[in-house]
Protein backbone atom coordinates (compact mmCIF):
# COMPACT_ATOMS: atom_id res chain seq x y z
CA UNK A 1 0.00 0.00 0.00
CA UNK A 2 1.33 3.38 -0.71
CA UNK A 3 1.35 6.24 1.37
CA UNK A 4 -0.68 9.38 0.67
CA UNK A 5 1.02 11.85 -0.05
CA UNK A 6 0.23 15.31 0.75
CA UNK A 7 -1.38 17.06 -2.56
CA UNK A 8 0.79 20.42 -2.66
CA UNK A 9 -0.07 20.18 -6.47
CA UNK A 10 -2.88 23.49 -5.66
CA UNK A 11 -0.57 25.77 -3.56
CA UNK A 12 0.57 27.31 -7.24
CA UNK A 13 -2.96 28.34 -8.10
CA UNK A 14 -3.62 29.99 -4.51
CA UNK A 15 0.20 31.72 -4.56
CA UNK A 16 0.47 34.94 -3.99
CA UNK A 17 3.43 37.27 -4.33
CA UNK A 18 3.10 38.56 -0.63
CA UNK A 19 2.11 36.07 1.94
CA UNK A 20 0.41 37.48 5.09
CA UNK A 21 3.11 38.31 7.57
CA UNK A 22 1.07 39.01 10.81
CA UNK A 23 3.28 40.40 13.65
CA UNK A 24 3.56 37.90 16.27
CA UNK A 25 2.52 38.75 19.90
CA UNK A 26 4.73 36.95 22.56
CA UNK A 27 3.01 35.10 25.04
CA UNK A 28 5.47 36.23 27.86
CA UNK A 29 4.83 35.49 31.25
CA UNK A 30 5.28 37.82 34.02
CA UNK A 31 8.93 37.86 34.80
CA UNK A 32 11.81 39.53 37.04
CA UNK A 33 15.17 39.96 35.06
CA UNK A 34 18.48 40.51 37.37
CA UNK A 35 21.25 41.76 35.51
CA UNK A 36 24.70 40.73 37.40
CA UNK A 37 26.94 43.88 35.73
CA UNK A 38 23.71 46.41 35.39
CA UNK A 39 25.75 49.51 35.38
CA UNK A 40 28.56 47.66 33.17
CA UNK A 41 29.67 48.35 29.56
CA UNK A 42 27.55 45.56 28.07
CA UNK A 43 24.15 46.76 30.15
CA UNK A 44 24.53 50.06 28.96
CA UNK A 45 25.31 49.69 25.33
CA UNK A 46 22.88 46.59 24.62
CA UNK A 47 20.67 45.42 27.51
CA UNK A 48 19.06 47.79 29.17
CA UNK A 49 18.22 49.90 25.45
CA UNK A 50 16.82 46.57 24.21
CA UNK A 51 14.96 46.09 26.80
CA UNK A 52 13.51 49.97 26.96
CA UNK A 53 12.60 49.00 22.97
CA UNK A 54 11.07 45.89 23.80
CA UNK A 55 8.48 47.76 26.28
CA UNK A 56 7.74 50.50 24.32
CA UNK A 57 7.24 48.30 21.03
CA UNK A 58 4.68 46.55 24.17
CA UNK A 59 6.76 42.96 23.98
CA UNK A 60 6.89 42.96 27.21
CA UNK A 61 4.36 41.77 29.31
CA UNK A 62 2.40 44.24 32.17
CA UNK A 63 4.36 42.93 35.02
CA UNK A 64 8.04 42.44 34.81
CA UNK A 65 11.00 44.17 36.52
CA UNK A 66 14.60 44.72 35.78
CA UNK A 67 16.74 44.24 38.47
CA UNK A 68 20.07 45.67 38.22
CA UNK A 69 22.91 44.10 40.48
CA UNK A 70 26.48 45.80 40.93
CA UNK A 71 28.72 47.29 43.72
CA UNK A 72 28.71 50.67 43.76
CA UNK A 73 25.80 51.87 45.96
CA UNK A 74 22.99 52.78 44.38
CA UNK A 75 18.85 53.32 45.15
CA UNK A 76 16.17 52.57 42.96
CA UNK A 77 15.79 55.79 41.82
CA UNK A 78 19.68 56.87 41.25
CA UNK A 79 19.29 53.44 39.03
CA UNK A 80 16.73 54.97 36.97
CA UNK A 81 18.33 58.32 36.56
CA UNK A 82 21.54 56.05 35.59
CA UNK A 83 19.46 54.20 32.88
CA UNK A 84 17.55 56.91 31.57
CA UNK A 85 20.31 58.12 29.94
CA UNK A 86 21.33 55.16 28.19
CA UNK A 87 17.65 55.43 26.55
CA UNK A 88 17.27 58.13 24.90
CA UNK A 89 17.20 56.75 21.67
CA UNK A 90 13.41 57.12 20.88
CA UNK A 91 13.30 58.79 24.16
CA UNK A 92 10.01 60.10 25.62
CA UNK A 93 8.01 60.93 28.69
CA UNK A 94 5.24 58.49 28.49
CA UNK A 95 7.40 55.54 27.74
CA UNK A 96 9.74 56.28 29.94
CA UNK A 97 7.50 56.52 32.77
CA UNK A 98 5.96 53.39 32.00
CA UNK A 99 9.64 51.39 31.65
CA UNK A 100 11.30 53.32 34.55
CA UNK A 101 8.74 51.74 37.23
CA UNK A 102 9.78 48.19 36.48
CA UNK A 103 13.36 49.48 37.19
CA UNK A 104 14.83 48.39 40.37
CA UNK A 105 18.76 48.09 41.91
CA UNK A 106 20.56 46.09 43.98
CA UNK A 107 23.65 46.57 45.48
CA UNK A 108 26.41 43.85 46.83
CA UNK A 109 29.69 42.43 45.92
CA UNK A 110 29.40 39.55 43.35
CA UNK A 111 31.71 37.15 45.26
CA UNK A 112 29.93 37.24 48.81
CA UNK A 113 26.50 36.86 50.31
CA UNK A 114 25.23 39.60 51.45
CA UNK A 115 24.12 41.01 48.35
CA UNK A 116 22.42 37.87 47.42
CA UNK A 117 20.69 37.97 50.41
CA UNK A 118 19.42 41.48 49.79
CA UNK A 119 18.56 40.44 45.70
CA UNK A 120 16.77 37.18 47.99
CA UNK A 121 14.81 39.97 50.48
CA UNK A 122 13.68 42.13 46.92
CA UNK A 123 12.81 39.36 44.56
CA UNK A 124 9.87 38.14 47.51
CA UNK A 125 9.31 41.70 47.24
CA UNK A 126 9.27 42.78 43.69
CA UNK A 127 8.90 39.39 41.69
CA UNK A 128 5.28 38.18 41.36
CA UNK A 129 4.25 34.66 41.49
CA UNK A 130 2.35 33.18 39.25
CA UNK A 131 -0.81 31.17 39.95
CA UNK A 132 1.47 28.00 41.32
CA UNK A 133 3.25 30.58 43.95
CA UNK A 134 6.44 30.09 41.47
CA UNK A 135 8.35 33.52 40.54
CA UNK A 136 10.05 33.20 37.12
CA UNK A 137 13.32 35.14 37.30
CA UNK A 138 16.10 35.39 34.56
CA UNK A 139 19.68 36.01 35.74
CA UNK A 140 21.58 37.83 32.92
CA UNK A 141 25.35 37.84 33.77
CA UNK A 142 26.58 40.59 31.88
CA UNK A 143 30.09 40.47 33.60
CA UNK A 144 33.90 39.52 33.25
CA UNK A 145 33.80 35.24 32.96
CA UNK A 146 35.79 35.06 35.57
CA UNK A 147 32.90 35.98 37.94
CA UNK A 148 30.56 33.74 36.64
CA UNK A 149 31.50 30.44 38.64
CA UNK A 150 30.76 32.45 42.15
CA UNK A 151 27.84 34.10 41.18
CA UNK A 152 26.54 30.75 39.89
CA UNK A 153 27.24 29.20 43.44
CA UNK A 154 26.17 32.54 45.56
CA UNK A 155 22.51 31.80 43.66
CA UNK A 156 22.58 28.35 44.92
CA UNK A 157 23.81 28.90 48.05
CA UNK A 158 21.01 31.62 48.84
CA UNK A 159 18.87 29.22 47.49
CA UNK A 160 17.63 31.01 44.59
CA UNK A 161 18.22 28.71 41.68
CA UNK A 162 15.53 26.31 41.78
CA UNK A 163 12.44 25.37 44.01
CA UNK A 164 9.93 28.66 44.54
CA UNK A 165 11.77 30.35 41.71
CA UNK A 166 11.44 29.05 38.15
CA UNK A 167 14.93 30.23 36.32
CA UNK A 168 16.96 30.92 33.56
CA UNK A 169 20.30 31.70 33.16
CA UNK A 170 22.09 33.89 30.18
CA UNK A 171 26.13 33.45 29.85
CA UNK A 172 27.67 35.71 27.57
CA UNK A 173 30.60 34.59 25.35
CA UNK A 174 33.27 33.05 25.03
CA UNK A 175 32.12 30.34 27.61
CA UNK A 176 35.62 29.61 28.96
CA UNK A 177 39.13 30.67 27.49
CA UNK A 178 39.34 26.74 26.17
CA UNK A 179 37.80 23.41 25.65
CA UNK A 180 39.32 22.10 29.29
CA UNK A 181 38.01 25.64 31.22
CA UNK A 182 34.61 25.40 29.11
CA UNK A 183 34.15 21.90 30.86
CA UNK A 184 34.74 23.60 34.30
CA UNK A 185 32.50 26.40 33.88
CA UNK A 186 29.84 24.04 32.83
CA UNK A 187 30.56 21.39 35.75
CA UNK A 188 30.08 24.59 38.45
CA UNK A 189 27.13 26.38 36.65
CA UNK A 190 25.95 22.85 36.48
CA UNK A 191 25.66 22.16 39.87
CA UNK A 192 23.01 25.04 40.03
CA UNK A 193 21.67 25.16 36.82
CA UNK A 194 20.25 22.06 34.58
CA UNK A 195 21.16 22.87 30.86
CA UNK A 196 17.56 23.38 30.54
CA UNK A 197 17.78 26.58 32.31
CA UNK A 198 21.20 27.49 30.63
CA UNK A 199 21.15 30.27 27.89
CA UNK A 200 24.60 30.76 26.04
CA UNK A 201 24.26 33.76 24.19
CA UNK A 202 25.92 34.60 20.68
CA UNK A 203 24.26 37.48 19.54
CA UNK A 204 25.32 36.95 16.19
CA UNK A 205 22.57 34.25 16.20
CA UNK A 206 20.10 36.78 17.06
CA UNK A 207 20.96 38.69 13.76
CA UNK A 208 18.21 38.75 10.79
CA UNK A 209 20.42 37.64 8.06
CA UNK A 210 21.89 34.81 10.00
CA UNK A 211 18.59 32.90 10.76
CA UNK A 212 17.55 33.38 7.71
CA UNK A 213 20.63 31.60 6.32
CA UNK A 214 18.28 28.24 7.42
CA UNK A 215 15.32 29.82 6.13
CA UNK A 216 17.27 30.27 2.93
CA UNK A 217 18.88 26.64 2.73
CA UNK A 218 15.74 24.86 3.74
CA UNK A 219 12.67 26.40 2.66
CA UNK A 220 13.73 26.37 -1.08
CA UNK A 221 14.33 23.61 -3.09
CA UNK A 222 15.97 24.77 -5.56
CA UNK A 223 19.69 25.39 -4.01
CA UNK A 224 19.66 22.26 -1.78
CA UNK A 225 20.78 19.91 -5.01
CA UNK A 226 23.70 22.16 -5.34
CA UNK A 227 24.34 22.55 -2.07
CA UNK A 228 27.48 19.81 -1.25
CA UNK A 229 31.00 18.89 -2.89
CA UNK A 230 29.50 18.13 -6.60
CA UNK A 231 28.93 21.55 -7.28
CA UNK A 232 30.51 24.07 -4.64
CA UNK A 233 33.87 24.63 -5.16
CA UNK A 234 35.04 26.33 -2.13
CA UNK A 235 32.92 28.62 0.77
CA UNK A 236 33.92 31.53 2.21
CA UNK A 237 33.27 33.14 5.56
CA UNK A 238 34.64 36.93 6.44
CA UNK A 239 33.65 38.83 9.45
CA UNK A 240 35.39 42.01 8.90
CA UNK A 241 35.60 44.94 11.49
CA UNK A 242 36.55 48.64 10.91
CA UNK A 243 36.83 49.72 14.36
CA UNK A 244 39.68 48.96 16.50
CA UNK A 245 39.83 47.15 19.89
CA UNK A 246 37.78 50.11 21.42
CA UNK A 247 37.71 50.13 25.23
CA UNK A 248 37.61 47.10 25.70
CA UNK A 249 41.53 46.32 26.09
CA UNK A 250 41.61 44.25 29.27
CA UNK A 251 39.62 41.30 27.94
CA UNK A 252 40.63 41.75 24.37
CA UNK A 253 44.61 41.55 25.93
CA UNK A 254 43.71 38.16 27.30
CA UNK A 255 41.53 36.60 24.81
CA UNK A 256 42.87 37.53 21.24
CA UNK A 257 40.33 36.79 17.88
CA UNK A 258 40.46 33.57 18.54
CA UNK A 259 38.57 33.18 21.43
CA UNK A 260 36.74 36.61 20.95
CA UNK A 261 35.66 35.63 17.42
CA UNK A 262 36.35 32.49 15.59
CA UNK A 263 35.49 30.53 18.54
CA UNK A 264 32.12 31.81 18.61
CA UNK A 265 30.34 34.03 15.65
CA UNK A 266 32.04 32.13 13.10
CA UNK A 267 31.98 28.91 14.40
CA UNK A 268 28.04 29.30 14.18
CA UNK A 269 27.95 31.09 10.73
CA UNK A 270 30.11 27.82 9.48
CA UNK A 271 27.40 25.44 10.97
CA UNK A 272 24.17 27.11 9.52
CA UNK A 273 25.93 26.77 6.56
CA UNK A 274 27.15 23.80 6.64
CA UNK A 275 24.50 21.40 8.85
CA UNK A 276 22.60 18.82 7.61
CA UNK A 277 18.27 19.90 7.24
CA UNK A 278 17.18 19.46 11.29
CA UNK A 279 14.38 17.06 11.26
CA UNK A 280 12.06 19.91 12.64
CA UNK A 281 12.65 22.97 13.53
CA UNK A 282 13.52 23.08 17.27
CA UNK A 283 16.37 23.22 19.55
CA UNK A 284 17.82 19.97 20.12
CA UNK A 285 17.27 19.08 16.53
CA UNK A 286 19.35 22.03 14.87
CA UNK A 287 21.27 21.96 17.68
CA UNK A 288 22.81 18.81 17.31
CA UNK A 289 22.87 19.31 13.47
CA UNK A 290 25.65 21.83 13.79
CA UNK A 291 27.67 19.86 17.39
CA UNK A 292 27.88 17.16 14.10
CA UNK A 293 29.43 20.08 11.97
CA UNK A 294 32.09 20.57 14.54
CA UNK A 295 32.95 17.09 15.39
CA UNK A 296 33.44 16.75 11.61
CA UNK A 297 35.93 19.22 11.07
CA UNK A 298 39.21 17.94 10.36
CA UNK A 299 41.34 18.10 13.24
CA UNK A 300 44.52 19.94 12.75
CA UNK A 301 48.56 19.58 13.68
CA UNK A 302 51.11 22.06 14.61
CA UNK A 303 52.36 21.42 10.68
CA UNK A 304 48.98 22.30 9.69
CA UNK A 305 48.26 25.42 11.41
CA UNK A 306 51.67 26.76 10.48
CA UNK A 307 50.50 26.29 6.55
CA UNK A 308 46.86 27.27 6.88
CA UNK A 309 46.06 29.56 9.25
CA UNK A 310 47.55 33.36 9.28
CA UNK A 311 47.74 35.51 12.40
CA UNK A 312 47.77 39.33 12.50
CA UNK A 313 47.95 42.26 14.20
CA UNK A 314 47.25 45.77 13.11
CA UNK A 315 49.91 48.27 12.57
CA UNK A 316 49.20 52.13 12.41
CA UNK A 317 47.38 53.16 9.09
CA UNK A 318 44.61 55.43 7.93
CA UNK A 319 40.57 55.01 8.02
CA UNK A 320 38.25 56.87 6.76
CA UNK A 321 40.53 59.41 5.52
CA UNK A 322 42.20 59.82 9.44
CA UNK A 323 45.10 58.17 10.91
CA UNK A 324 44.12 55.69 13.46
CA UNK A 325 47.17 54.21 15.83
CA UNK A 326 47.77 50.55 15.89
CA UNK A 327 46.92 47.80 18.01
CA UNK A 328 50.08 48.33 20.46
CA UNK A 329 49.56 52.39 20.64
CA UNK A 330 45.55 51.85 21.79
CA UNK A 331 44.89 52.68 25.25
CA UNK A 332 45.60 49.60 27.74
CA UNK A 333 47.37 47.90 25.25
CA UNK A 334 50.58 46.48 26.34
CA UNK A 335 53.46 48.40 24.20
CA UNK A 336 54.70 45.33 23.09
CA UNK A 337 51.34 42.92 22.81
CA UNK A 338 51.64 39.24 20.99
CA UNK A 339 47.85 39.41 21.08
CA UNK A 340 46.34 38.34 17.53
CA UNK A 341 43.58 40.80 16.02
CA UNK A 342 43.77 38.91 12.31
CA UNK A 343 42.51 35.46 11.69
CA UNK A 344 42.48 33.61 8.45
CA UNK A 345 42.42 29.77 8.30
CA UNK A 346 41.05 26.64 6.35
CA UNK A 347 38.79 24.12 7.38
CA UNK A 348 37.69 21.03 6.27
CA UNK A 349 34.59 19.29 6.91
CA UNK A 350 35.12 15.45 6.35
CA UNK A 351 31.81 14.38 5.61
CA UNK A 352 29.74 12.98 2.38
CA UNK A 353 28.62 16.57 1.94
CA UNK A 354 31.42 18.89 2.30
CA UNK A 355 34.34 16.06 1.85
CA UNK A 356 37.33 18.11 -0.08
CA UNK A 357 35.09 21.53 -0.30
CA UNK A 358 37.71 24.04 1.85
CA UNK A 359 35.98 26.65 4.02
CA UNK A 360 38.04 29.57 4.27
CA UNK A 361 37.43 31.97 7.12
CA UNK A 362 38.92 34.89 8.34
CA UNK A 363 38.38 37.78 10.33
CA UNK A 364 40.12 41.27 11.40
CA UNK A 365 39.50 44.41 13.59
CA UNK A 366 40.78 47.73 11.80
CA UNK A 367 39.91 46.21 8.20
CA UNK A 368 39.02 48.12 5.37
CA UNK A 369 35.57 47.81 5.61
CA UNK A 370 33.17 46.46 8.03
CA UNK A 371 31.42 43.74 6.45
CA UNK A 372 30.05 40.53 7.76
CA UNK A 373 29.72 37.76 3.87
CA UNK A 374 29.20 34.20 3.82
CA UNK A 375 30.30 33.25 -0.42
CA UNK A 376 29.54 30.15 -1.95
CA UNK A 377 31.56 29.95 -4.54
CA UNK A 378 30.57 27.24 -7.22
CA UNK A 379 32.52 24.95 -9.72
CA UNK A 380 33.36 26.01 -13.04
CA UNK A 381 31.55 24.63 -16.05
CA UNK A 382 32.91 21.25 -16.98
CA UNK A 383 33.51 22.89 -20.69
CA UNK A 384 34.79 26.22 -21.87
CA UNK A 385 32.65 26.41 -24.40
CA UNK A 386 33.13 30.07 -25.52
CA UNK A 387 36.52 31.26 -26.83
CA UNK A 388 38.78 31.38 -24.06
CA UNK A 389 39.15 35.29 -24.28
CA UNK A 390 35.97 35.86 -22.78
CA UNK A 391 35.41 32.63 -20.40
CA UNK A 392 33.85 33.18 -16.96
CA UNK A 393 36.26 34.13 -15.15
CA UNK A 394 34.21 34.41 -12.48
CA UNK A 395 32.36 31.14 -10.98
CA UNK A 396 29.03 31.92 -10.08
CA UNK A 397 29.05 32.89 -6.45
CA UNK A 398 25.94 33.00 -3.94
CA UNK A 399 26.45 35.84 -1.91
CA UNK A 400 25.15 36.16 1.99
CA UNK A 401 25.41 39.54 3.25
CA UNK A 402 24.93 39.62 6.76
CA UNK A 403 26.06 43.11 7.54
CA UNK A 404 26.03 46.01 6.98
CA UNK A 405 24.14 45.20 4.04
CA UNK A 406 21.28 42.76 4.62
CA UNK A 407 21.05 40.88 1.07
CA UNK A 408 21.39 37.35 -1.13
CA UNK A 409 23.28 38.16 -4.39
CA UNK A 410 23.67 35.83 -6.80
CA UNK A 411 26.52 36.03 -9.42
CA UNK A 412 26.00 34.78 -13.13
CA UNK A 413 27.62 35.28 -16.28
CA UNK A 414 25.26 36.32 -19.38
CA UNK A 415 25.88 37.18 -23.04
CA UNK A 416 26.64 40.88 -23.65
CA UNK A 417 24.44 41.95 -25.91
CA UNK A 418 25.93 42.66 -29.31
CA UNK A 419 27.34 40.77 -32.18
CA UNK A 420 30.44 39.22 -30.60
CA UNK A 421 30.10 36.14 -28.08
CA UNK A 422 31.04 37.90 -24.63
CA UNK A 423 30.31 36.70 -21.37
CA UNK A 424 28.95 39.64 -19.04
CA UNK A 425 29.00 39.51 -14.98
CA UNK A 426 25.51 40.09 -13.47
CA UNK A 427 24.10 40.03 -9.93
CA UNK A 428 20.23 38.57 -9.24
CA UNK A 429 20.04 40.37 -6.05
CA UNK A 430 17.58 40.37 -2.65
CA UNK A 431 17.81 42.94 -0.53
CA UNK A 432 16.49 42.49 2.81
CA UNK A 433 15.55 46.40 3.23
CA UNK A 434 13.93 46.97 -0.08
CA UNK A 435 12.63 43.45 -1.43
CA UNK A 436 10.68 42.87 1.85
CA UNK A 437 6.96 44.62 1.55
CA UNK A 438 4.40 45.08 4.61
CA UNK A 439 5.54 47.00 8.07
CA UNK A 440 9.07 45.54 8.40
CA UNK A 441 10.51 46.18 12.20
CA UNK A 442 14.06 44.76 12.09
CA UNK A 443 15.11 42.83 15.47
CA UNK A 444 17.77 44.23 16.89
CA UNK A 445 19.87 40.44 18.01
CA UNK A 446 19.36 41.12 21.86
CA UNK A 447 15.54 41.79 21.43
CA UNK A 448 15.41 38.19 19.69
CA UNK A 449 17.45 36.27 21.78
CA UNK A 450 15.74 38.21 25.04
CA UNK A 451 12.32 37.38 23.93
CA UNK A 452 13.42 33.75 23.09
CA UNK A 453 15.21 33.21 27.00
CA UNK A 454 12.03 34.95 28.04
CA UNK A 455 9.74 32.20 25.95
CA UNK A 456 11.87 29.76 27.22
CA UNK A 457 13.06 28.87 23.26
CA UNK A 458 16.61 27.63 23.29
CA UNK A 459 17.03 27.13 19.43
CA UNK A 460 19.44 30.44 18.91
CA UNK A 461 21.35 29.64 22.21
CA UNK A 462 24.41 27.18 22.18
CA UNK A 463 24.15 23.70 23.94
CA UNK A 464 26.94 22.87 26.07
CA UNK A 465 28.06 20.42 23.56
CA UNK A 466 28.42 22.60 20.78
CA UNK A 467 30.29 24.93 22.92
CA UNK A 468 32.95 22.60 23.77
CA UNK A 469 33.01 20.85 20.01
CA UNK A 470 33.31 24.61 18.98
CA UNK A 471 36.42 24.87 21.27
CA UNK A 472 37.58 21.32 20.38
CA UNK A 473 38.18 23.25 16.89
CA UNK A 474 39.86 26.25 17.36
CA UNK A 475 41.97 24.90 20.62
CA UNK A 476 45.20 23.70 18.58
CA UNK A 477 44.97 27.04 17.20
CA UNK A 478 45.37 29.15 20.28
CA UNK A 479 47.70 26.44 21.75
CA UNK A 480 50.04 26.84 18.77
CA UNK A 481 50.08 30.18 18.85
CA UNK A 482 50.52 30.70 22.19
CA UNK A 483 53.33 28.18 22.31
CA UNK A 484 55.13 29.92 19.39
CA UNK A 485 54.47 33.68 19.67
CA UNK A 486 54.89 35.59 16.15
CA UNK A 487 57.65 38.12 16.16
CA UNK A 488 56.18 39.37 12.98
CA UNK A 489 53.73 42.24 14.76
CA UNK A 490 52.63 44.44 13.57
CA UNK A 491 51.96 42.87 9.81
CA UNK A 492 49.07 44.38 8.30
CA UNK A 493 48.11 48.24 8.55
CA UNK A 494 44.50 49.60 10.07
CA UNK A 495 42.63 50.11 7.20
CA UNK A 496 43.58 46.99 4.73
CA UNK A 497 42.64 43.75 4.22
CA UNK A 498 44.77 41.88 6.49
CA UNK A 499 48.37 40.10 6.04
CA UNK A 500 49.75 39.49 3.07
CA UNK A 501 50.07 35.86 3.94
CA UNK A 502 46.18 35.60 4.32
CA UNK A 503 45.79 36.71 0.30
CA UNK A 504 48.62 33.64 0.14
CA UNK A 505 46.54 31.78 2.11
CA UNK A 506 44.35 31.20 -1.08
CA UNK A 507 46.93 32.26 -3.61
CA UNK A 508 48.41 29.03 -3.24
CA UNK A 509 45.32 27.12 -4.03
CA UNK A 510 44.40 29.21 -7.14
CA UNK A 511 41.83 31.25 -5.02
CA UNK A 512 41.18 34.83 -3.79
CA UNK A 513 39.48 35.86 -1.21
CA UNK A 514 36.32 38.42 -2.13
CA UNK A 515 37.02 41.75 -3.13
CA UNK A 516 35.07 44.93 -1.76
C1 LIG B 1 31.61 40.70 19.81
C2 LIG B 1 33.10 40.78 19.96
O1 LIG B 1 31.14 39.43 20.16
O2 LIG B 1 31.25 40.96 18.47
C3 LIG B 1 33.59 42.13 19.54
O3 LIG B 1 33.43 40.54 21.31
C4 LIG B 1 33.12 42.47 18.15
O4 LIG B 1 35.01 42.20 19.58
C5 LIG B 1 31.61 42.26 18.03
O5 LIG B 1 33.43 43.81 17.88
C6 LIG B 1 31.16 42.39 16.59
O6 LIG B 1 29.78 42.36 16.55
P1 LIG B 1 28.99 43.00 15.34
O7 LIG B 1 27.56 42.67 15.62
O8 LIG B 1 29.28 44.46 15.36
O9 LIG B 1 29.51 42.34 14.10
Amino acid sequence: MTEKRPDISSAADTYSPICEITREKFNIEPFTMVIFGGTGDLSRRKLLPTLYHLCIDQNLPDEFAIIGFASSEKSDEEYREFVQEFSEDQFNDACWENFSRHLFYVSGSFEDNSGYKKLSHRLEEIARPNEDGVREIIYYMAVPPRLLPSISEQLSSCKLCKGKFNTRLIVEKPFGRDRASAKDLNRIIADAFDENQIYRIDHYLGKETVQNILFFRFANSIFEPLWNRRYIDHVQITVAESLGVENRARFYEGAGVVRDIVQNHLMQLLALVAMEPPISFEADYIRNEKVKVYQTIRSIDDEYIDRFTVQGQYGKGRFNGKDVPGYREEKDIASDSGTPTFFAGKFHIDNWRWADVPFYLRTGKRMKKRITEISIHFRQPPLRLFSSSCDIREPNILILGVQPHENISLHLGVKYPGVSNQLYPVNMNFDYEEDIQGDVHFAMPYERLLIDCMKGDQTLFASQDGIEAMWSVVDPVIRRWEEKPYKGFPNYAAGSWGPEKAKELLANEGRQWRIY
